[in-house]
């Protein structure tokens, strides 16, 4: 996935296109590209370069271009490796139309021979220079865009979004849509157009979200609408509220750490935010209360971070509602049977809200009667407005590609969910709900205090010490065995250590043979009585083969902490809350090791903050 930015207007456009593509460079940074029309005489003028956006930057300083009409991109691989030569923007054989993309056309190999066969040469690996190809042979045929553009959607296999400009027609830009996201901003004799609205934020506030399978004919006071067979479609213009405030990282060397300090506050915010939502949260979620209080089974559907907090999840809505509640990973989940049942609810959990697997899952439920909620942080994403319903963390913007925040607003959402069915069903009451949200509240207390106690010594002896593996056994049992999953994703994906998570009862069916002084075995408990013995069990076995142990554990369980070479200790909090109240200690521990080996904190390599393709 990547991001697409263009602009067609008064003003001469670089500086727009740049600041947009740095706000959106979360979608990818393995190289970025700009193209424009040369306002004197609309030659197409374009800069490309691997890497960051920086290096562009750079670049067009060095070499400086700018026009009424331009595009540009952030990538993220998909076809072809990372070099300025699989940049976008891509050209067709005459280098007169440019075209930048998000997405993947599937039918690539069979387009680019059959254009090979006619003559064409392709000049980098990309998926992407068909379009243009494609596009230059359909214009030459048909002779205007609408019925060549219809031609070339119906030609193309996938999902994309993708804006053209050309040196034919230097005030109109074409951009076409096919599952991936892409919005326009309408401005005053300027049009905008991006893979987010937050390119424009603070531009304009009306934007058309593009009809999935449409395409667009914009100059910078005309915007013409068409499905993909060319009937004119007429979406409404929304209004929103977009903000771009500058996020600084204060004091903090990264954003991550500076989104994990952030997690009591955002906590304390979202369950603020749910508290007052009181009755309305039935028509948030798009669901009656009647329904709710027959629910005989949830879904919970994510990927990544996400579902990691719908494993925990499952925990709630099992225990606190009685409600048998399976998980799914978006990934997997369109390719084996689906089965519809009654009394159902589906709920998609996704912090950016456009993560393309979870989107994808989420419009195959939609086209059955099951109704679906959107679980995420961001208000304008495809989810809130393709879900039956939704409900908001209020964790504010996340930048660092590993999630923080964003999974504990998850988690104490879930909880609070999990007891406002309970309180919809009769099983629990008005009062026990509230208590509910004091627990939660206090669970973010005690992740915050925990980080205070333990960051000093994390920072100076722990951190050093355990960059020097370069690999890690994670353990858990019960409800600690997901957010084990979720500390093992964080160490590979920041600090690039393999870690292998098991439940701690497998450890001897197989993985203790992995047990040497090479490898530490990291160790979250719970604070279930019954649980807890078998964890301390399995432990032992782990200890007995001379394994270095660093537990996770709560206040009183000294016989855990007797076999650690290492124990942070946690006060005790509402049991199924347990894994918010380790979260802060083992996102701060997992942080500082990255640091110490130095690696790229905010923007690991070969990552991106939102997947937008399958
Ligand atoms: C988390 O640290 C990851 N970067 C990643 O697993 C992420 O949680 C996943 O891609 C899902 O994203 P979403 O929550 O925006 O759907």
């Amino acid at each position: 996935m990547c991001s697409v930015v263009g602009y067609v207007g008064k003003n001469r456009s670089r500086s727009f296109v740049m600041e947009g593509l740095g706000r959106l460079e979360y979608r990818g940074y393995d190289s970025a590209g700009f193209a424009c029309l040369n306002p004197d005489d609309h030659r197409l003028l374009y800069a490309k370069s691997e890497g960051r956006l920086d290096n562009l930057a750079k670049e067009l300083d060095a070499s400086p271009i700018d026009g009424f009409i331009s595009v540009g991109h952030t990538r993220w691989s998909t076809h072809g490796i990372s070099s300025a030569q699989n940049a976008h923007p891509h050209f067709d054989s005459q280098k007169k139309v440019a075209v930048v993309h998000n997405g993947i056309i599937e039918n690539h190999r069979e387009l680019r021979a059959q254009l090979e066969e006619a003559g064409h040469v392709f000049y980098s690996e990309t998926d992407t220079e068909i379009i243009a190809h494609l596009f230059e042979v359909l214009l030459l045929s048909h002779k205007t865009f609408k019925p060549a553009l219809i031609d070339l959607v119906n030609k193309l296999e996938g999902a994309y979004a993708f804006i053209c400009i050309m040196q034919d027609n230097p005030d109109q830009m074409i951009i076409v849509r096919k599952r991936s996201p892409l919005c326009i901003g309408i401005g005053d004799d300027e049009m905008f157009v991006a893979s987010d609205a937050l390119a424009f934020a603070g531009k304009t506030n009306k934007v058309l979200y593009m009809p999935d399978e449409s395409f667009a004919l914009i100059k910078k006071d005309m915007l013409e609408l068409y499905d993909f067979k060319g009937q004119p479609l007429h979406p409404p213009v929304q209004i929103l509220d977009l903000d771009w405030d500058v996020h600084e990282k204060m004091e903090h060397d990264h954003y991550m750490l500076k989104e994990i300090y952030e997690q009591k506050g955002v906590i304390h915010a979202t369950i603020d935010f749910l508290r007052n939502l009181g009755n309305r949260v039935w028509d948030h979620i798009g669901v009656s209360q009647d329904y709710v209080a027959k629910l005989d089974k949830i879904n919970l559907i994510g990927c990544g971070t996400s579902w990691h907090a719908a494993r925990i999840a499952q925990f709630y809505f099992e225990q606190i509602c009685m409600i048998p509640t399976s998980v799914h990973l978006a990934s997997e989940f369109r390719y084996k049977p689906f089965f519809t049942e009654n009394n159902a609810l589906y709920v998609a959990i996704s912090q950016s809200g456009e993560t393309a697997d979870t989107l994808e899952a989420l419009r195959l439920i939609n086209s059955t009667e099951i109704p679906t909620i959107a679980l995420t942080n961001v208000a304008s994403s495809t989810m809130v407005r393709e879900a039956g319903g939704f409900l908001l963390t209020q964790a504010g913007r996340e930048i660092a590609v590993a999630s923080t925040k964003a999974f504990s607003t998850q988690i104490a959402t879930l909880y609070w969910f999990a007891h406002r069915i309970a309180l919809a069903k009769g099983l629990i009451s008005q009062q026990q709900m509230e208590q509910a949200e004091s627990d939660i509240l206090v669970a973010a207390e005690v992740l915050e205090n925990s980080l205070e106690n333990y960051k000093v010594a994390i920072a100076h002896t722990y951190a050093k010490k355990y960059a020097q593996y370069e690999k890690a056994i994670f353990l858990g049992r019960h409800i600690s065995y997901p957010f084990a999953m979720e500390a093992a994703l964080k160490l590979k994906e920041i600090a690039y250590i393999f870690a292998q998570c098991y439940p701690a009862g497998e450890l001897k069916h197989g993985p203790l043979a992995l047990v040497d002084d090479k490898t530490p075995i990291f160790v979250f408990s719970t604070q279930d009585p019954l649980v807890y013995q078998k964890l301390l069990s399995n432990t032992q076995e782990a200890k007995a083969r001379n394994g270095h142990i660093v537990v996770f554990a709560f206040d009183g369980q000294e016989e855990l902490c007797a076999l650690a070479d290492v124990a942070f200790i946690m006060p005790h909090v509402k049991p199924l809350l347990s894994p918010l109240a380790m979260t802060g200690v083992m996102q701060y521990l997992v942080y500082s090791i990255a640091k110490e080996l130095g690696r790229p904190i905010d923007k690991p390599r070969n990552l991106a903050k939102s997947v937008t393709v399958e």
